[in-house]
């Protein structure tokens, strides 16, 4: 019968060329994408790690045995390889894990925070049970969850992990009816205690310059109530945020937002676009005398759930290149040692942690790696409701398969073993403290027989020399002269 019909249907050619066996076709097409993910392997720096990387993360997550043996997979000696310096004389491994206190002058509840905490990823991008199994292992590790901007929903509540209460431009959870933000609903979720810090959300490295997605598939009756949107359509937030549109007002709604919280941090998020726009912000400190607790530089080429290509592929500055800029202006104000920073984007073992730290950051947040941990095998479906493993779908007969307990322990795991191996590289380097990475511990062969650290390849500005009667670098004296406090 089946035959039959296929040789009578007009719509796929294969079939009626193959009838029965021509759906093994459509069969195999279905799954290539996983397929793909697993055999073809993409790169960093023309290595090849995706596979390798994503094993690591399956294998500390369950706890299985991590070595290699035989040696590394790596070329050694092609360009963009990179490695960090070891001493002779390494120190003992760290008893105690790291801890580093976010809250600057203005905040009265500063937050001890792990250098490794769970990105923005939303209740909407991810399931109910994902977020569950997130904010459980988040609390059985004592490390910090960011809600994403879709609001923080009773899943990220259930299991007391801390929470990192992001706003984005929809507002989600302390909108108007009119779509603007209202400080009281504001006030009643920041004052909640598992809330640790605050994030305003201007931009992501995967699509910078365009609000949040929600594709209309993805939206249930249950998280257009919690988001205050209806239903039936894609929930796209606008680019641009209606609360403030000067970097002056960004600081006032810093301000604003620390105290309806009752003193927590609060910092914003994004990825560097226009340098002058961000020394506006840097301009508008040093005017307001107001500064953020934390600065989160996403990458480039940092991940979402949905997104227009050209956006995820070509716009937005690449994480290394945004961490060291912003490291070098908050030097070159003089507030480096009042903000925090925090960078993410591709990173999935401790040496990728530790090389950011390397280069200025403070602490790193993760997304893909925690979606790994949770099992996710890449199969690039978040955006269709389709996601074959319960992560990045709202539909129960898909998340329900995800158990919440089991893959908490697991992000639990895979996290306890990242800061194990960077307590253990630390020592190798002969380094007791985190702070004491710099730059030059890091080296890259950047063509043939040539090698340069990072201190080479990145020099940093000397702190203070953006500020009145200093001597501004000369690579830095344009931008620094466009930018304005009082417009981006
Ligand atoms: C499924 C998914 C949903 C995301 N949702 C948000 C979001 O709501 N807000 C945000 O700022 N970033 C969001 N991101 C970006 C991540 O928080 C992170 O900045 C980026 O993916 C880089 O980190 P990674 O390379 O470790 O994934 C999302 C990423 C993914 C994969």
């Amino acid at each position: 019968m089946l035959g039959t019909y296929d040789l009578l249907q007009k719509s796929h050619t294969i079939l009626r060329l193959y009838p029965v066996i021509g759906h093994f076709r459509y069969l195999f097409e279905s799954i290539r994408p996983e397929i793909q993910q697993y055999f073809v392997e993409s790169d960093i720096n023309g290595i090849p790690v995706n596979r390798e990387f994503r094993a690591l993360v399956y294998q500390r997550a369950k706890g299985v045995r991590d070595t290699r043996p035989f040696g590394t997979i790596f070329d050694v000696y092609r360009d963009g390889y990179e490695w960090i310096n070891h001493s002779l004389n390494p120190r003992p491994v760290p008893k105690e894990d790291p801890r580093i206190l976010f809250g600057g002058a203005g905040c009265s509840r500063p937050y001890a925070a792990s250098p490794v905490n769970i990105s923005a990823m939303s209740f909407g991008a991810l399931s109910k049970n994902a977020i569950q199994a997130l904010n459980l292992g988040a609390k059985l590790g004592g490390f910090a969850h960011n809600t994403g901007e879709g609001g923080v929903s009773p899943y990220h509540q259930e299991a007391g992990g801390d929470l990192i209460w992001q706003i984005g431009t929809g507002y989600f959870g302390c909108r108007s009816d009119e779509g603007y933000f209202d400080a009281e609903l504001f006030q009643e979720t920041a004052c909640k205690d598992v809330v640790k810090m605050i994030e305003i959300k201007l931009s992501q490295g995967a699509k910078p310059g365009h609000g949040g997605i929600l594709p209309a598939v993805k939206l249930t009756q249950e998280i257009a109530d919690i988001r205050h949107v209806p239903m039936g359509r894609d929930v796209v937030s606008p680019a641009a945020h209606s609360a403030f549109s000067t970097p002056e007002g960004l600081l006032e709604f810093v301000a604003e937002l620390r105290e309806l919280s009752g003193g927590k941090p609060v910092g914003f998020k994004l990825c560097i676009g226009n340098r002058t726009e961000f020394l506006g912000i840097c301009k508008a400190m040093l005017k307001k005398g107001i500064t953020p607790d934390f600065i989160t530089v996403d990458g480039g080429e940092g991940g979402t759930g949905a997104a227009p290509i050209e956006l995820t592929n070509s716009v937005g500055t690449p994480l290394r290149d945004g961490l060291i800029f912003v490291h070098s202006a908050l030097r070159g104000i003089g507030l480096r040692d009042q903000v925090k920073i925090i960078a993410s984007g591709k990173t999935f073992s401790a040496f990728h942690v530790l090389r950011l730290l390397a280069l200025g950051a403070d602490t790193v947040n993760m997304a893909r790696s925690m979606m790994f941990a949770l099992g996710c095998i890449q199969s690039r479906s978040c955006n269709t409701d389709k996601c074959p493993t319960g992560i990045a779908t709202q539909d129960p007969s898909r998340y329900k398969a995800l158990d919440v307990e089991l893959k908490a322990k697991r992000v639990a795991r895979y996290h306890a073993s990242l800061i194990e191996n960077l307590k253990e590289l630390l020592a190798a380097c002969g380094l007791e403290t985190l702070d004491q990475l710099k730059p030059r511990h890091i080296n890259r062969r950047v063509d043939g027989t040539s090698i340069k650290n990072y201190a080479e390849l990145y020099p940093f500005i000397a702190c203070d020399c953006l500020l009145e009667g200093a001597v501004v670098p000369k690579q830095w004296e344009d931008d620094w002269q466009k930018a304005s406090a009082t417009h981006w």
